[in-house]
């Protein structure tokens, strides 16, 4: 049972494992395992994980208040500090919203909120007026799913500056994110392709997902979460909308054991990875969502079937066949979560983001006040 004594058990579990991680190799950012190991020299394919790591220590001091915690957080933040002008990646959003954001509402200081902004303003930089959207880093033609997860930063920075092209600029992404990759089903497409020049959108793709046409589990795990936190920055039904149709799908197409498997539409008859392959990054981000959202939709009987289900999927995945606390010697903390199935690169292994997520869902769980 997922009760207050099992999930600080776990939680204490994962600050051993991120404490091992720091110790072993400081200043290295991870993205995924390797049969279990951290580092390793294998392609990043993007780096856009380093706030997860740094995530994590704000949620361990925020639930602790250790000073251990405390000064690794505002370490690890500072060597991210550089990346506010990266113009390389689609992915500020994740490294800064975990990073500054929470230092910044823990010290109130201007300088933090700065970084922020700014990192908001280079995010922003990635718009395409024609087709209305933050291209991916792929190219001016690529729409990514995940970049709903990303865009919270310009609005952030619209909010706390006043300033209203960014603010149009972040409403048009999530418009055109919810008429090009999501379906009427509440599914997503990991790519949407553009025509550079007159803005025409040209179909849908993927690059970790099944197909096209497929529902790649993590990229509805960014949309549902991503549409939620839009909502709870802006207030917008419209976005609330989007986040509820992909958790009816999410729901709905679950498997009895609460752990998706990689891509909806994934072939169970055939072995992993193509096949019967869990995905627990996916389950990890949708129960931090879904916790959420069950605080935000306002009919009450969505509200249950969203928080049963977060606490479902997170409670599957204390499971020592997902939590590596029974594996001797494995380094990350959820285990069965795929980063790039056709790159092979973390497949079957810990990634940062999957670990990041399940301490954010178990912390919202563990902050929460006793019911009388
Ligand atoms: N590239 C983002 C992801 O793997 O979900």
């Amino acid at each position: 049972m997922l009760d207050r004594a099992k999930i600080e058990e776990v939680l204490q579990f994962a600050e051993k494992q991120v404490r091992h991680l720091v110790e072993t190799y400081p200043d290295f950012f991870p993205i995924y395992t390797v049969k279990g190991k951290w580092y390793h020299s294998g392609e990043l394919w993007t780096d856009w994980t380093g706030g997860f790591l740094a995530g994590m220590m704000w949620q361990f001091h925020r639930r602790t208040g250790s000073p251990y915690w405390l000064e690794k957080a505002i370490h690890y933040s500072r060597l991210l500090e550089h990346r506010k002008h990266d113009r390389n990646v689609h992915d500020l959003g994740f490294i800064f919203l975990n990073s500054y954001l929470p230092w910044y509402e823990l010290t109130g200081d201007p300088a933090l909120q700065e970084v922020l902004i700014t990192a908001g303003r280079t995010l922003a930089l990635r718009y395409q007026p024609k087709g209305k959207y933050l291209c991916s880093f792929i190219g001016p033609h690529s729409l990514f799913i995940d970049i709903m997860m990303n865009v919270p930063l310009i609005f952030y920075a619209a909010i706390h500056t006043g300033d209203q092209q960014l603010m149009e600029i972040a409403t048009n992404h999530c418009r055109t994110t919810r008429d090009r990759l999501v379906r009427a089903d509440g599914s997503t497409a990991h790519e949407g392709l553009f025509d550079v020049e007159t803005g025409e959108f040209l179909g849908q793709s993927t690059h970790q997902g099944l197909s096209p046409e497929s529902c790649w589990a993590r990229g509805l795990a960014w949309s549902l979460y991503g549409f939620s936190k839009v909502y709870g920055l802006t207030g917008n039904p419209e976005f609330l909308e989007v986040a509820e149709r992909n958790a009816h799908y999410w729901v709905l197409h679950l498997p009895e054991d609460k752990v998706p498997y990689w891509d909806f539409c994934a072939d169970l008859t055939q072995p992993p990875p193509w096949g019967a392959q869990k995905e627990t990054s996916s389950a990890a981000i949708a129960a931090s969502g879904l916790l959420d959202l069950a605080k935000q939709t306002r009919v009450p009987e969505r509200a249950i079937v969203y928080r049963s289900t977060a606490l479902a999927m997170l409670e599957a995945l204390t499971d020592p066949e997902y939590l590596a606390i029974q594996t001797p010697g494995w380094e990350g903390i959820l285990k069965h979560a795929v980063y790039h199935t056709r790159k092979n690169l973390g497949v079957d292994e810990s990634v940062m983001w999957g670990d990041f997520f399940f301490v954010e869902a178990l912390t919202k769980l563990a902050l929460e006040k006793p019911k009388d």
